[in-house]
């Protein structure tokens, strides 16, 4: 059995694009590994430091999201990041020896500044994103990490820099792996990838009435002007949604466009339908969890209690080989 390892932001409600692209691999994989998913608010802090009025709430929808999608406590450690202050420290034994142009060099890093100019990203926090990252799965030795290809480069300089303490010190980290989630972006609304960014996300815990709504606000075949013109469901966003959410449609649905024997309006009340039925599950769950704040506290808490016993033994490894023991 694999060690996997992984975490999401608490910057927002959890969206299809989330589902589909991360948490329905790990609900997967929980079932296969010995599996650590944790809410990582410290990473929330490196962009969203200045007004933290909404992180408390955000944090606690985010475990409710992650525990109505299908994680499980029984089969997974389910934690939140600051529960866990090794984290912290074990990021920062790794600044100490972490060469600055390395971080510089991250693609994200110039990346996120550009995309969130509104925010002041200059900071030394911004900067040791991806350190604090390593820790995050260095601390467990994590032989998986299931994750986007956007975070590639974050778990090659996790290794790096593993490798670095290594070499320094002692032979305490293994090499973690990627397990890219194959998974084809989602778009949104708008037809853009699916992001909290973008503000053209389906959340999860989206109400039917909104799904209907916001599916038919989509995007289409922009060349589908009228209702006879022939469509192209290969350039349509709903069609992509019917490839991942109904497959056995898709053939019907595709021929149907091209030969304009489907409206766009029709097309799109269906797939509101299929979303809704396929969101029945986690509304269901969701109410649970909802009415009680107290298990959701005590969910986190127990798996915060599990992760301390890891992640406490390979700090103390560490911190040992560096003589601060
Ligand atoms: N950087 C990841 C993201 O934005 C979140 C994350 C933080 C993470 N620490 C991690 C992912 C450790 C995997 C492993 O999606
Ligand atoms: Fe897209 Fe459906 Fe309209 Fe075709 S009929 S363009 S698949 S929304």
């Amino acid at each position: 059995m694999k060690r996997v390892l992984s975490g999401i932001q608490p910057t927002g409600r959890l969206h299809l694009g989330n589902l589909i692209g991360a948490v329905n691999n790990w609900v997967k994989l929980q079932h296969e590994h010995e599996c650590f998913f944790f809410i990582a608010d410290y990473h929330a802090l490196t962009t969203a430091y200045s007004d933290t009025s909404h992180l408390r709430d955000d944090i606690h929808q985010l475990a409710i999201d992650l525990l109505s999608a299908g994680i499980d406590p029984e089969k997974c450690t389910l934690f939140k990041q600051s529960d866990i202050p090794e984290h912290a420290e074990l990021h920062l034994l790794f600044s100490m020896l972490t060469p600055i142009p390395w971080l510089e060099r991250v693609p994200t890093y110039k990346s996120k500044i550009d995309e969130l100019k509104e925010k002041d990203l200059g900071t030394f926090g911004f900067l040791g994103y991806p350190v604090l990252q390593a820790a995050d799965i260095l601390i467990y030795k994590a032989d998986l990490v299931p994750v986007g290809e956007d975070q590639l480069p974050h778990l090659e300089l996790t290794r790096e820099i593993g490798r670095r303490f290594n070499y320094l010190y002692k032979e305490i980290f293994p090499m973690p792996k990627d397990a890219l989630t194959a998974f084809p972006v989602l778009p949104g609304i708008d037809g853009r990838k699916m992001s909290k960014t973008y503000k053209n996300a389906i959340a999860i815990s989206d109400s039917p009435e909104t799904v209907e709504k916001k599916v038919k606000e989509m995007v289409t075949d922009p060349a589908r002007i009228k209702r006879d013109d022939l469509g192209h469901p290969d350039v349509c966003p709903v069609f992509r949604y019917y490839q991942i959410f109904a497959k056995e449609q898709c053939d019907k649905v595709s021929s149907d466009c091209r030969e304009a024997k489907r409206g766009c309006v029709e097309c799109k009340k269906e797939l509101a339908k299929i979303l809704i039925q396929y969101l029945a599950p986690i509304y269901e769950k969701r109410k649970i969890y909802e009415k009680d704040k107290a298990l959701v506290e005590k969910i986190l808490l127990r798996g915060a209690e599990n992760a301390k016993k890891v992640a406490k033994k390979t700090l103390d490894e560490a911190k040992k080989a560096i003589g601060l023991l």
